[in-house]
């Protein structure tokens, strides 16, 4: 057996050796992201027999060293051929890497004019003494780098690049990426394992993944990164800690991304041993001077701190009835003399709100605070605006304070985690939502102005803005948990880069990157790329009302009510006879106003709100007829139902490929989308039951309540198992589960199967904990037919909408009569708990084992 594998293994290598194994043979972890740089099959490969043989980089720079190691690495991979490197500019063909000035050094006749600047590039062909030399130029390094990443990305998405002349040109100056990492090593909404940065309070000793991630970063044109959480830890500002900051910059630099940091406006106090960090004072002012300029010493090229003050518990000026105008100055002036950038984040707000009070709404604090000090930031202060006035929901309106700063620089933040929008279990492709929201005219001048001008500095001309994201890779090979959920991270970047470009390009391009150029493949990939942000919206968070999750919790799974009540201002305001916030200036907070005339006027009437921002603006009652014909009520209940319907055609979208991608990352997506698909489920029955029950109106099509196959747990015939009841109820079948507790060691659940003779898939409904490791068994008439350890990661430490999870069994032989049984072994804090069993018959000629 061992002789035939070796044997077989011997074979098979050969066969990859000469490039005619399988296309999907390689395993992948997915940490190659989109620069895989695998072989081209021979004919593709041919379209580049012309490429020159050598390249010649013009510098000895970091960053122009990376840009030739990078373009060498590339051509190796993808056309097997070695790059001869070359130390001045050779007589014959070659690749020239270099800035404007060098190349005009080098020969001054090289380029005739430039029409690109900053981090803009040029790919052309050009004749030089009659010969054609292929030029990756800039007036930047980085911008060089940038060209080289951009011709290796046609190359591998076999473009043609003979005869070529390409400039691009960034849309801005700032293309930033935020991390939310923790100095212990843990990051705030990340869901990709451990930081890449942080351990146990220092920076990693090993910062390979750092090196990696910039690379990636510097793929996309990302030239900044903020790499601790924003509810910064005061510690990062130590002296003892700068030096370990420097080693991340070191590992940053030759791929031109410039390090940042968030800071905590009481440092002074709390590390610099001051009685205030009063922005006002002489001697806090002469304190952040002090620290700026030590840091400049070990890191020259350091970009700027990211501020978070006066919101979530953070301390600031508001401690000393100071705005964040004067906060931001205090800062400001210390980085000036070296360039540096102070980020000023606008998620400024009261979580302490009266709900009672109608006319209280958190959505205006941005503006109300923001929009008054316009003009009062110095410039090399960016305020940074969350894309919506809430906190990155799965649909909200652009936020107002884009139109409401025309003499202040402005970025705007994205989010690449999907806090609010699956946390990378469910898939959710957002360059969608990004586009939206990029191209929303905010009605600010006399011609268009979208919010990708207004960012950008272009509407209001000022000297510096762009895009920041927050990321939070981690850890884990594949950088974010789902191995699609790279989507967003490319799409991101290349949207901060040119934010005309289309989803459907970002979506292709993607996919060919990473999963090769098949056409099927890229089609399957990006058709479910596409579909999924308005699959995961219409079973999460109708109508705008933001997402139904649990907002006090994981911001994971259902939790309908957990925005009432509360401080927090995430209101939808459901009750017995409607929903929605009003918003109007009518007749509501009047948050309306705070857009310019023409967009007020829109969302201030019903009629012209569009149904999908509706609950945002409006309270309706259930029965509210929507543009679409539907209710309210109707509409929720739909759109559940299909969601979920939706998302489990994903499975059999991405099941189509199976042996046309690698593997690896097949199966691990496969894991995801089945988990989402049960997932999706749990959130259609917990939002349906739960509006169900307050409106009392009953579903036309009678789904809510009434699902056929199903066994709850708490009817089945139980040993041991006890009954429970599940907290919030609509996050439980029936409101209710059974659950293993101590002192019993295994407990079971049985019921006989009444149904006719055939083959059926059964989900068993259970809770998997990050408290314990539960075993569960499923038999019928005594045969084991499956078993599993419920060891996922999911936030979660008690049975409910965030640890339900389902296990599909497929092909299972039933006769009537059939005696099935679940049994369960609780593990530590986790008590097997079941909530329920589902049989269905499977479709004739079902093709699944
Ligand atoms: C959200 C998120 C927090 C984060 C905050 C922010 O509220 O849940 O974890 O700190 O946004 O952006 O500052």
């Amino acid at each position: 057996m061992r002789r035939f594998h070796l044997l077989h293994m011997a074979v098979y290598g050969a066969l990859l050796f000469l490039g005619l194994g399988a296309k999907c043979a390689r395993a992948e972890t997915g940490a190659d992201a989109w620069l895989r740089y695998l072989p081209l099959e021979k004919n593709a490969a041919r379209k580049y027999a012309r490429l020159p043989a050598s390249v010649v980089a013009l510098g000895d720079s970091p960053v122009l060293g990376s840009a030739k190691s990078e373009l060498i690495r590339g051509i190796r991979g993808m056309l097997a051929r070695p790059l001869r490197e070359e130390n001045s500019l050779p007589h014959e063909s070659a690749i020239i890497l270099g800035t404007v000035s060098a190349l005009q050094t080098a020969a001054p006749t090289f380029l005739e004019h430039v029409d690109f600047h900053g981090d803009g590039f040029l790919l052309a062909t050009v004749q030089l003494h009659g010969v054609a030399y292929f030029v990756v130029t800039s007036t930047s390094e980085r911008g060089v780098l940038y060209g080289v990443f951009a011709l290796l990305s046609r190359i591998a998405r076999g473009e043609s690049v003979s005869a070529l002349r390409e400039t691009q040109q960034p849309e801005a100056p700032i293309r930033w990426v935020d991390q939310w990492d923790n100095l212990d090593g843990r990051i705030e909404r990340g869901y990709a394992g451990a930081s890449i940065f942080f351990e146990n309070g220092n920076v990693r000793a090993d910062l390979t993944r750092a090196a990696d991630y910039a690379r990636l970063l510097a793929s996309v044109g990302i030239n900044g990164c903020a790499i601790n959480n924003v509810n910064a830890n005061p510690h990062v500002l130590e002296d003892s800690f700068l030096p370990q900051l420097a080693r991340v910059a070191d590992v940053f630099r030759p791929w031109g991304v410039q390090l940042s940091i968030s800071v905590d406006l009481s440092s002074p106090k709390v590390i610099g041993g001051l009685d205030t960090f009063d922005p006002a004072d002489p001697n806090v002012a002469e304190w952040w001077k002090k620290k700026v300029n030590d840091i400049y010493r070990l890191i020259p090229d350091f970009a700027g701190v990211v501020v978070k003050a006066d919101s979530e518990g953070r301390l600031g000026p508001a401690t000393y009835a100071r705005t964040p105008a004067d906060a931001a100055k205090v800062i400001a002036r210390a980085l000036a003399p070296h360039g540096g950038i102070v980020f000023y984040r606008a998620f400024v707000y009261n979580h302490h709100l009266d709900w009672r009070d109608p006319t209280n709404d958190r959505a205006k604090a941005a503006y109300d605070i923001f929009n008054p000090l316009d003009g009062k930031f110095d410039d090399n202060v960016i305020i940074q605006i969350k894309h919506g006035p809430i906190d990155f929901q799965v649909r909200e309106p652009v936020s107002p304070l884009f139109s409401g700063l025309e003499k202040t620089n402005e970025a705007i933040e994205l989010q690449v985690t999907q806090e609010y929008t699956g946390q990378q279990r469910h898939l959710c492709f957002l360059p969608p939502m990004w586009k939206e929201v990029l191209d929303f005219d905010m009605h600010a001048g006399e011609r268009r102005t979208p919010v990708k001008d207004i960012v950008a500095g272009k509407t209001f001309h000022r000297p510096f803005g762009g895009f920041v994201a927050v990321v939070n890779v981690g850890m884990d090979a594949n950088w974010l948990g789902h191995p699609l959920a790279m989507a967003n991270l490319y799409g991101y970047g290349r949207l901060a880069w040119n934010p005309d470009l289309d989803s459907t390009a970002i979506a292709e391009e993607w996919a060919r990157l990473s999963f090769g150029n098949d056409p099927a493949v890229v089609q399957t990939i990006a058709a479910m790329l596409l579909a999924s942000w308005p699959i995961y919206e219409s079973y999460t968070g109708p109508l705008g009302a933001g997402t139904l999750t649990d907002i006090l919790g994981s911001h994971f799974g259902p939790g309908v009510e957990s925005s009432e009540r509360n401080g927090w201002g995430q209101w939808h305001r459901a009750d017995h006879h409607g929903i929605g916030m009003d918003r109007t200036a009518a007749t509501g907070s009047g948050y309306v106003d705070q857009y310019r005339a023409p967009v007020a006027k829109m969302y201030e009437s019903l009629d012209s709100t569009p149904d999908e921002l509706l609950l945002f603006f409006h309270h309706v009652p259930y029965t509210h007829v929507l543009h679409s014909g539907k209710t309210v009520i109707q509409q929720i209940y739909d759109s559940h139902y299909a969601g979920a319907e939706a998302a489990a055609r994903l499975v059999q979208q991405w099941e189509s490929l199976k042996g046309q991608v690698d593997e690896e990352r097949y199966q691990a997506v496969l894991r995801r989308l089945e988990y989402q698909a049960g997932h999706a489920i749990v959130w259609r029955d917990a939002v349906c039951n739960w509006f169900f029950q307050i409106s009392g109106i009953v579903d036309q099509h009678r789904r809510v309540g009434h699902y056929s196959g199903r066994i709850e747990a708490e009817a089945m015939y139980l040993e041991d198992y006890l009954p429970f009841e599940v907290v919030p109820r609509e996050t439980a079948s029936g409101g209710k589960a059974v659950e293993c507790a101590p002192p019993a060691e295994k407990c079971s659940a049985a019921f006989r199967f009444d149904g006719a003779a055939g083959r059926y898939e059964m989900d068993v409904e259970y809770f998997d904990q990050s408290n314990g490791k539960s075993k569960f068994r499923v038999l019928v008439s005594d045969q084991v037919v499956d078993e599993w350890i419920a060891d996922d990661r999911l936030p979660a430490t008690k049975p409910g909408g965030d640890s339900s999870t389902r296990r599909r069994i497929f092909g299972l032989v039933l006769r009537p009569g059939d005696h099935i049984r679940i049994e369960g072994v609780p593990d530590g804090e986790e008590h097997a708990a079941l909530d329920y069993v589902e049989i269905h018959a499977l479709p004739e000629g079902s093709t699944r084992p």
